[in-house]
């Protein structure tokens, strides 16, 4: 088995995990920055709406929106840490660092847009792909930064712990330390050790452990399941948001349909173009995520539709056109025409607002392993997120944690070094072994069970640990999650290690700690809604 050294490593290159490399690079630090596929195939690359930029001399409104919508469950501190810090990480990396052309009004300022639960125009955006346009500009920093190397293709298997994977009875009995990970380089099939000081989850959400979700493919909470094996403390899980506009199409997929449309007027309507949220929340249309998404559940159950509709005719088509590009080129590929219908939408999992717990620099339970981004729960969000602080939290996090990291592996004054070479700057603290070698059989698994197996999952989990859920619901749940992982386990045991063994794997354990998590908090709030009987 080969090992590989680096200062840090960075599993996940969306934006928390791109953002985090940028600031440890320009310290001198060594990353090895780990994606599945090219920079943009991340949650953050499909974020449409945008990101808050509030610069108000009082932005206690906005503190105020996000307890709001997170049912009054939001870590103060964090939320504060979000609010304090926010304006300026935009302000540094974004607009004076990177130049991210974000959509200006006629005077030349930033144009602000408005979603779900914010009381005011307080959201930057470039057009509805802002996610898009400020990844690609993070990513073509980080192929120009020399200290930075884009490992693509290459899946991290299993974290390295000093009690888990070396030889050394006396690391055995050390605290839970990490130090690194096994990784699968895809395309050779090869798997090595790649150890790191620091070792940072970044993988994004868990979506795609339900049957519908805006998440791309593969986001199955990765970062979750490996941390749960070496034993972090994990917060939150059954808070997973459901984002109310979808699109809907039978036989089509189901893509994001931004929440800014509704800050610029769009309306939820019925089959029969009745505005049934008017009566359900002061904000109507606009009310926070967890009540639409929740609002329109209950309409579809009640009148047996397939799905609810966003209604857009307060709208001009030229300002349709010009402002949501996206949202009107991807609903034209499936015949429906925003400009002169309503586009049909149903709920479908987006966002986790739990996660492994850290402290606000990113801190997980476990010794040098980092959780950053929506992989990490701060309690930023509580039980439910507001729209938009998504992308933010993920630049706040990545600063607060490199700065961290900065200080404590010393990064200022090391020479950046070719990442297969040996660590430089190695301090007593950082305890970096030789790792177990990675022992894999050699026979290949059937695909067709493991996509079986993963549907099997996905429709368990929409079905029974969904929108709605009951502890009857949640109990079958678990039953059916707990046969799966035992065949899942035995499969991955016998078989090489392939991207999609991994994701099965980690799919089947995210999901069973989403479903344990819900069974426990018997109190509805925010996204986590239970029923008593159905
Ligand atoms: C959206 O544009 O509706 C999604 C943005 C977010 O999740 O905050």
């Amino acid at each position: 088995m080969k090992t590989l050294h680096t200062d840090c490593l960075v599993i996940g290159s969306g934006l928390a995990g791109s953002a985090y490399a940028l600031h440890a690079a320009k310290a001198g630090l060594v990353i090895d920055l780990l994606s599945l596929e090219g920079p943009l195939v991340a949650n953050s690359d499909w974020a449409q709406g945008g990101i808050i930029y509030d610069t108000t001399p009082d932005p206690g409104q906005l503190t105020r929106d996000i307890f709001d919508a997170s049912d009054g469950t939001s870590n103060p501190a964090a939320v504060e840490q979000l609010v304090r810090e926010g304006p300026g990480a935009v302000k540094e990396l974004l607009l004076d660092e990177l130049g991210v052309a974000f959509d200006r009004d006629a005077a030349g300022g930033l144009e602000l847009t408005r979603e779900g639960g914010h009381s005011s125009r307080r959201i930057i955006h470039s057009k509805d792909l802002t996610g898009h346009t400020i990844l690609s500009a993070v990513a073509a920093r980080i192929d120009t930064t020399p200290n930075i190397a884009r490992r693509t293709g290459w899946v991290a298997v299993d974290l390295l712990t000093l009690s888990h994977n070396t030889d050394n009875i006396a690391d055995h009995y050390a605290p839970l330390t990490c130090f690194g990970a096994y990784v699968l380089d895809t395309a050779s099939g090869e798997v090595f050790a790649l150890v790191a000081k620091k070792t940072v989850l970044a993988t994004g959400g868990l979506g795609q452990i339900f049957l519908h979700s805006t998440n791309q493919p593969g986001s199955v909470g990765h970062g979750v399941a490996m941390a749960y094996r070496v034993g972090a403390r994990l917060i939150d899980l059954e808070y997973v948001q459901f984002h109310p506009t979808v699109f809907f199409k039978k036989n089509a997929p189901r893509f994001l349909v931004t929440e800014a449309l509704r800050g610029e007027g769009g309306v939820i309507v019925n089959a029969r173009g009745a505005r049934f949220m008017d009566a359900l929340h002061p904000r109507g249309s606009l009310a926070p995520r967890d009540v639409v998404a929740r609002a329109i559940h209950q309409e579809l159950a009640a009148t047996g539709e397939p799905c609810a509709f966003l209604d857009l005719s307060a709208m001009k088509p030229d300002f349709i056109r010009h402002r949501f590009p996206t949202v009107v080129a991807r609903c034209a590929e499936h015949g429906v025409d925003v400009t002169r219908e309503p586009i049909p939408i149903v709920p479908a999992a987006h966002f986790s607002c739990g996660g492994v717990h850290t402290d606000l620099t990113g801190r997980t339970t476990v010794r040098h392993l980092n959780a950053v981004g929506e992989t990490a729960c701060t309690g930023l969000h509580g039980a439910n997120r507001l729209a938009s602080t998504s992308l933010l939290e993920c630049l706040v996090s990545a600063k607060f944690t490199a700065r961290a990291d900065i200080a404590e592996i010393g990064g200022s004054g090391l020479a950046p070094r070719p990442p297969d070479a040996a660590p430089t700057g190695e301090r007593s603290d950082f305890h970096l072994p030789a790792p177990r070698p990675w022992i894999g059989p050699a026979h290949d698994a059937d695909p067709t069970l493991i996509r079986q197996d993963l549907q099997l999952l996905q429709s368990t989990m929409w079905n029974y640990a969904g929108i709605v859920r009951s502890p009857k619901r949640l109990t079958r749940a678990r039953r059916i999650l707990l046969e799966l992982r035992e065949e899942i386990q035995s499969f991955y045991r016998g078989c090489r290690v392939t991207r999609e063994l991994v994701e099965l794997r980690n799919a089947v354990q995210t999901a069973l700690l989403v479903v344990h998590a819900a069974s426990l908090n018997p109190r509805s709030k925010g996204c986590h809604s239970v029923v008593e009987e159905m």
